[in-house]
């Protein structure tokens, strides 16, 4: 496993999605994932699995402190009082007195952001959360955040077909984690062709590849779901093989500005 370092804060570079991972299918997938070494597992209130990720922390010999574990506080949560309410709420079904890192799920056109991390800021003088961080964030949004608390991260929809140059160069510019939701394109990395003949030169999978360029990126985090075995097995198994500068270029080139995931409540980029 690799880890990113932002501002002195270790983080497992490669973590499990685990949104649309549901009942036994989660609890089992997630004490698959750290069976396997996976040492970073991403939820939200919102999935409705905190729960089944909290039997799994439960059931694993892993160690609570070994593991990289992030939620996000929903939209209707973002007041002061909801914030606190339902943190504490994530934490009761996580079984865990902290999460390593407390996302605001996407931003709110209604609740002032400084209320909203002012709260995230008094859990984590708590300790009921490491590190606060936001999530779905433009780059202006980014730095309004950025000017009232020190967040650590800006989860965001990244893969071969998303251009996030402006988010990765404020994040360099910022030490700031760049945390790539969607890095297989939910499953279409599979069928582009360029990701196609990469993977066949290097003997693995388009999303392995897929994995990988988002890996060799420094300031890039990425949080597959697979609610597969096998496909588990798959995305963790890319510490092996190294992409050239000229295959990340290549793969560079595919970017587009279309996303997978836009709600309507979605800022406008
Ligand atoms: N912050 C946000 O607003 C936000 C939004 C979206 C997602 N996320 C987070 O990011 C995580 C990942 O994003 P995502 O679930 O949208 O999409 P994704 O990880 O890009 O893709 C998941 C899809 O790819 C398939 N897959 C996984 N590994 C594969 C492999 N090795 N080969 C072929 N196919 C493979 C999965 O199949 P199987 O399930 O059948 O294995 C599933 O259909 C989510 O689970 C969630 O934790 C956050």
């Amino acid at each position: 496993m690799i880890h990113r370092t932002i501002r002195g804060i270790e983080i497992p570079a490669l973590g499990l999605g685990t949104w649309q991972l549901t009942g036994d299918a989660c609890t089992e997938g997630v004490e698959h994932a750290l069976d396997l070494g996976y040492r970073h597992i991403d939820t939200a209130q919102a999935y409705e699995n905190e729960d089944q990720v909290g039997t799994a922390l439960r059931n694993t010999p892993v160690d609570r402190d070994e593991i990289y574990l992030t939620t996000k506080v929903w939209v209707e949560n973002l007041v002061p009082a909801a914030v606190r309410r339902s943190t504490e709420a994530s934490l009761r079904r996580l079984g865990t007195d902290y999460v390593d890192l407390l996302l605001i799920h996407w931003p709110s056109t209604d609740v002032p952001l400084e209320r909203t991390l002012d709260a995230m800021m008094v859990l984590r003088d708590e300790g009921k959360t490491r590190e606060v961080g936001v999530s779905n964030f433009t780059p202006s949004l980014v730095r309004r955040a950025l000017d009232h608390a020190p967040i650590l991260c800006n989860q965001v929809e990244y893969h071969p077909f998303l251009d996030q140059d402006a988010l990765l160069d404020l994040a360099e510019a910022r030490d700031l984690l760049l945390t790539a939701y969607s890095p297989l394109a939910r499953g279409r990395v599979m069928e582009d062709e360029t990701m196609q003949a990469i993977a066949e030169a290097h003997g693995k999978t388009p999303a392995q590849v897929a994995l990988r360029w988002l890996l060799q990126q420094d300031q890039v985090a990425a949080i597959p779901k697979a609610s597969t075995a096998a496909h588990r097995e798959a995305n963790v198994d890319v510490f092996d093989f190294a992409l050239s500068e000229d295959e990340m270029d290549r793969i560079f080139d595919l970017a587009g500005d279309e996303r997978l995931i836009d709600p309507s409540f979605a800022p406008a980029w």
